[in-house]
């Protein structure tokens, strides 16, 4: 018990690195958290003008989600650790991203953390995944319906490249699920504001906090 438990605790402090404001205080931008949605993500850190700050917030945020799955997935079974410990740790790095212990606690949404995750548990996953984000935010324009679209297509992908429900591996669908569970409930201002025409777009310009 003791190995899982602290596989998934050093992953929640990788997650709890909030990219958003690191990257944006190194280059000196403006606090994330102060501008647009408020959101410390690569969307919003795109309205802040930096394009270079947005790709580098997307780039280390998905790292601190794949890395973390990717060392477990590689050296875990020495180590005894399995799928629930490879589980747990994904759910660490995604959890610390939105409720991250550097931070008090007011962390993002968990897109790029997220696709990290997925690509690290299966590079076909992950870019399927982030297939149907692409083309939902290619359409749309909106981040936040390409990611709600790409977390509900999550579980059923990887249902289907698991290829039989009989040898599922339980313990990985279970973490998915409550990865795209939360991930839609952390966007649900954004759903709030997708049905009433208020959200705004990529490359739409600023919005004020709300
Ligand atoms: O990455 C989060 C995205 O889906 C929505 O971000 O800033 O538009 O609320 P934002």
């Amino acid at each position: 018990v003791f190995a899982p438990v602290l596989a998934a605790v050093l992953a929640y402090l990788v997650g709890s690195l909030s990219f958003a404001v690191i990257v944006s205080r190194a280059m000196g931008l403006h606090d994330p958290r102060s501008y647009g949605s408020g959101n410390p993500g690569a969307t919003n850190v795109l309205r802040s003008g930096s394009k270079v700050a947005a790709v580098l917030t997307l780039l280390l945020d998905a790292l601190k989600g794949l890395i973390p799955v990717l060392v477990v997935k590689t050296w875990g079974p020495q180590w005894g650790l399995g799928d629930g410990a490879l589980a747990l740790v994904a759910l660490g790095a995604f959890v610390g991203h939105l409720f991250p212990v550097f931070f008090g606690f007011k962390g993002g949404k968990g897109v790029a953390t997220a696709l990290g995750v997925l690509l690290g548990i299966s590079g076909w996953l992950g870019l399927i995944v982030l297939g149907i984000w692409l083309v939902v935010a290619f359409v749309s324009r909106y981040s936040s319906m390409a990611a709600l679209l790409a977390s509900l297509g999550a579980p059923v992908a990887y249902l289907i490249l698991d290829g039989s429900l009989w040898s599922v591996e339980t313990p990985l669908l279970v973490a998915i699920m409550v990865m795209a569970a939360l991930l839609v409930w952390r966007h649900r201002e954004n759903i709030g504001r997708l049905i009433r025409g208020e959200e705004s777009q990529i490359g739409g310009g600023k919005k004020e906090k709300q």
